[in-house]
């Protein structure tokens, strides 16, 4: 099995060279699904809407998205309150938005974008006790072998080196329930960072990189995953250079490794 993770594209300050390279990746290497973790905008405008969904229709494999906090309509108080969700909604028409369940995999978005909130940022993003419990919910219909993967656009923990600082509220709280409840991948965007990391021994909390000309320290970039083994997520960061795909690391994790010491958890890594 083998999934490219893509996030924030951010069309109408998109990268065009990065776009094609990554959509030139997909074609040669025909994953089995694509998922984008949301922030396909920059200002929630339809025709940037509507461009993200074109491309994504365009790469030839099924693709799977969650919105993100740019795909509201970013500058308009009126259509934040009052449609928030439509123009999204009316882009992504066709493309996979709900739970998708197969024998490989069941992946569970869930939106942790809100089009308000009750504090300063309302770029940061939520998962509320109600979200996690549908999510959780759903991951018990995974199939026996399917890798469970949940699908957000703000990482609900949030890495130590990342680039900016912030918070998901709820983000801790559904990250231990949806662990008991089997998610063992999770995936996310918003950083424009890649990273990996471990939670529990039982799971893995992967972010990726941008395609936009946001980048923040790092190149444009998206990861592969695949599952050589039941228990083993390989990661491989690609980072896109002069608009060449070139492998930055390959990561092997081990989940439900023992604890004991000389068990390590991260079982192969190739910078
Ligand atoms: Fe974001």
């Amino acid at each position: 099995m083998q999934l490219v993770h893509l996030t924030d594209l951010h069309f109408g300050c998109e990268d065009k060279t990065a776009l094609a390279a990554a959509a030139r990746y997909v074609s040669e290497h025909k994953p089995d699904a694509v998922i984008i973790t949301g922030d396909i905008s920059k200002d929630g405008l339809a025709s940037e809407l509507n461009n993200a969904c074109d491309w994504m229709r365009d790469l030839g494999v099924p693709v799977m998205l969650t919105p993100g906090n740019h795909d509201v309509p970013y500058y308009e108080m009126w259509g934040r309150l009052a449609y928030p969700w439509k123009r999204f909604e009316r882009a992504a028409e066709g493309i996979q938005t709900a739970p998708w369940h197969t024998d490989a995999w069941s992946i569970v978005p869930v939106n942790t974008a809100r089009a308000w909130q009750v504090r300063m940022n309302w770029a940061q993003g939520e998962i509320s006790r109600g979200q996690t419990a549908i999510a959780a919910a759903e991951l018990q219909q995974a199939k026996p072998d399917a890798l469970r993967i949940v699908i957000t656009h703000h990482p609900l923990d949030w890495p130590n080196d990342a680039p900016i600082k912030g918070l998901t509220r709820g983000g801790q709280r559904a990250l231990d329930k949806l662990v008991d409840a089997g998610a063992e991948l999770f995936l996310a965007g918003h950083l424009h960072f890649a990273s990996a990391r471990l939670y529990r021994r039982k799971a893995l909390s992967v972010v990726s990189g941008t395609l936009s000309q946001r980048v923040r320290h790092e190149p444009c970039a998206f990861t592969v995953i695949r599952r050589p083994l039941k228990d083993i997520i390989e990661t491989e960061v690609v980072y896109i250079v002069q608009g060449l795909c070139e492998t930055a690391s390959i990561r092997q994790f081990r989940l439900n490794a023992p604890a004991e010491p000389g068990a390590p958890a991260e079982i192969h890594a190739n910078v």
